[in-house]
């Protein structure tokens, strides 16, 4: 049972940004919190952020054991396949991740190519954001995951990330990888 806690863009500056929305608690810390508590809940947890829409696709594509390229992907992904590049880039990976938490910052609201991925590997996955988005600019209020995402947190501070991987891990049918 493996999470993937992705935080996309901006969200390196947790603590620094805006305070007053954001609050004080670094991205350091929430992926500290979030290590100690995987290991409480018995899974595994791999952290991710970047500010680029890009790797953030490539990243989602990896957590379903898919490589990066057009070619590695028509080769066998699965463990068993003894030596494939799959195995070679992902050797201290499980091959499939079964359940992404994504803050997706400001993508949220502009990424078609991020929900793409998402529903492209069809991995199950949890919304969440720092701050109330419905409390803000209305073009907030528009996201591109909420409609399939299995849950949306929003407004909890830097508590929703520990309420996000509580629930994915207790709640949500994790596969075995
Ligand atoms: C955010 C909300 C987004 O609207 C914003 O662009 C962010 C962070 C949040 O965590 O509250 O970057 O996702």
């Amino acid at each position: 049972r493996h999470i993937l806690l992705i935080n996309g863009p901006n969200l390196n500056l947790l603590g620094r940004r805006e305070p007053h929305i954001y609050g004080s608690t670094t991205l350091a810390d929430v992926e500290a919190q979030a290590h100690a508590q995987a290991a409480s809940l018995d899974i595994s947890l791999e952290t991710f952020q970047s500010n680029h829409e890009g790797a953030i696709v490539d990243r989602i594509q990896e957590a379903a054991g898919w490589g990066l390229t057009a070619k590695s992907l028509d080769a066998p992904s699965s463990a068993e396949s003894d030596g494939g590049e799959q195995s070679k880039n992902n050797s201290n990976r499980p091959d499939r991740v079964s359940a992404i938490v994504i803050n997706p910052g400001a993508l949220t609201h502009t990424s078609v190519a991020v929900r793409d991925a998402l529903l492209g590997v069809n991995i199950p996955f949890v919304e969440l954001h720092v701050s109330n988005v419905y409390a803000r600019e209305p073009w907030r209020k528009h996201s591109y995951f909420s409609d399939k995402a299995v849950a949306i947190i929003c407004g909890m501070g830097a508590y929703g990330y520990t309420a996000a991987i509580e629930f994915a891990a207790r709640h949500m049918k994790l596969e075995e990888v």
